[in-house]
């Protein structure tokens, strides 16, 4: 008898997440190449920020949009990544001291001291983050699974990234659109219908991010 697979259910962090961690990647490997006495510091400094604030976004959208759907069923998978997302502030804490202490430096000797804290500290967030992404992917969605339709999921992330207002939506989409496989982006694109993918390509096109 031939085997029937169902085929994979709506990841609602999919897109979210792997822009993300693209985003904590890209940004780590800057940062170990970075000469913290050199000009390029400066820079790195930046889009450390940048990270943090896109990170702070997703877990806002996260918090107001996602979390609610367990409340009613599972309060306790809700408080335990609400948590997961106090302590995610506390690291981002930590990140700002290291840059704070860097950007005070006097002298070469104080910067590369500085800036060996910088990468330490931000290696832990992104390791905090890259396995608090996971952890939602694998605890959450398998609930969400047995309470909603992909339809109403899909609904769900839609309803988030339109009422929400990130400062950077512009670099979200740009990230989503560059990291997902090709696959994923037909999908995508062809739920969207080819004049919202026209507008979203000049919409990011005029932002030049
Ligand atoms: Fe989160
Ligand atoms: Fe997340």
């Amino acid at each position: 008898m031939m085997k029937t697979t169902a085929p994979p259910r709506f990841n609602l962090f999919n897109r979210a997440h792997k822009a993300i961690r693209a985003l904590l990647c890209n940004t780590l490997l800057q940062v170990q190449k970075t000469d913290f006495t050199s000009p390029d510091a400066t820079g790195c400094v930046a889009g450390i920020r940048l990270s943090l604030e896109v990170l702070q976004e997703h877990a806002y959208l996260e918090d107001h949009f996602i979390f609610p759907l367990l409340q009613s069923n599972a309060p306790s998978l809700a408080a335990f990544f609400e948590k997961q997302h106090h302590q995610d502030e506390l690291l981002t804490q930590d990140v700002e001291a290291a840059l704070t202490g860097f950007e005070s430096a006097s002298g070469e000797q104080e910067q590369l001291l500085t800036g060996i804290v910088i990468l330490e500290q931000y290696a832990g967030f992104v390791a905090f983050n890259l396995s608090h992404m996971n952890m939602e992917e694998q605890l959450i969605n398998p609930f969400l699974w047995t309470l909603y339709s992909d339809a109403e999921l899909v609904q769900r992330v839609t309803e988030a990234l339109q009422k929400a207002p990130p400062a950077h939506d512009d670099l979200l989409l740009r990230l989503m659109i560059e990291n997902q496989n090709s696959r994923e982006l037909a999908a995508w694109f062809a739920a969207m219908g080819p004049e919202a993918t026209e507008n979203l390509n000049a919409r990011l096109s005029a932002a030049g991010v």
